[in-house]
């Protein structure tokens, strides 16, 4: 929301008052003064006119979990344990997922109340890069390396995969690259070129990676952490 028009709504104060106590500089969001009615505030910004806070900033949480297999990326199941039962935080209930893995996938997921920043993740536009491990049926092969850097036409989206990088490291072992997030999108790559997925690991999404997180531990996000995926670098 724009500041002018929290402020107008604070006490009926209205459009005008609003403007004037920005022009005095009265306004502070997060302890910055603001004068410019436009700066867009969201529900995590402390907003305070002189002095006295007129709206308090929510918590944003922002956590990186190790998923094990066989846990669901939801955050409630009738049927099975989801990574939320794994997480011991007051604010639990208000959290979602920034991108999900299927439940037989392990590796790195990250959970937030903050929906713009788990858009900014995973939004195909930013192209924030996702590491996965993946083990097949069949022997790896050199002209998949090719196949997956043009890209497969998935008919149910009626899109072009983007280029993804194929690094084999095994005969039936490869290190894949993704820069979007489509419904199992690793299993139909892999079916594209006739193969089975037969287990698979999320390593890091963009600069991030699990570290020495065992499967179904968790640990919140640095604010430097945080903000790399606001950086343009990510664009
Ligand atoms: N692609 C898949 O097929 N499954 C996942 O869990 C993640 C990416």
């Amino acid at each position: 929301m724009k500041l002018d028009r929290l402020l107008a709504r604070h006490q009926h104060m209205g459009r005008t008052a609003a403007h004037r106590v920005l022009a005095q500089g009265l306004v502070a969001v997060g302890g910055v003064v603001r004068r410019d009615g436009h700066y867009e505030v969201d529900r995590f910004d402390e907003v305070t006119l002189d002095g006295e806070v007129i709206q308090a900033g929510e918590r944003a949480i922002y956590l990186m979990l190790h998923k094990p297999v066989g846990w669901l990326s939801a955050t409630k199941d009738a049927q099975h344990p989801t990574v939320i039962d794994l997480i011991d935080e007051p604010d639990k209930a208000s959290l979602h997922l920034a991108g999900r893995l299927d439940r037989s996938t392990s590796g790195l997921v990250l959970l937030t109340n903050d929906g713009q920043w788990s858009k900014r993740v995973m939004d195909a536009e930013h192209r924030v890069p996702k590491v996965y491990r993946v083990q097949t049926q069949e022997p790896m092969r050199e002209e998949d390396v090719e196949a997956f850097a043009q890209g497969f036409h998935f008919p149910t989206e009626d899109i072009i995969t983007l280029p993804a990088t194929l690094e084999i490291i095994g005969v039936r072992e490869a290190r894949l690259t993704l820069h979007e997030g489509r419904y199992h999108q690793v299993k139909r790559m892999f079916h594209r070129v006739q193969n089975r997925v037969i287990a698979l690991h999320r390593e890091s999404v963009g600069e991030l990676s699990l570290g020495q997180l065992a499967p179904g531990q968790w640990r919140p996000l640095t604010a430097a952490e945080v903000a790399g995926f606001l950086a343009t670098g990510c664009d």
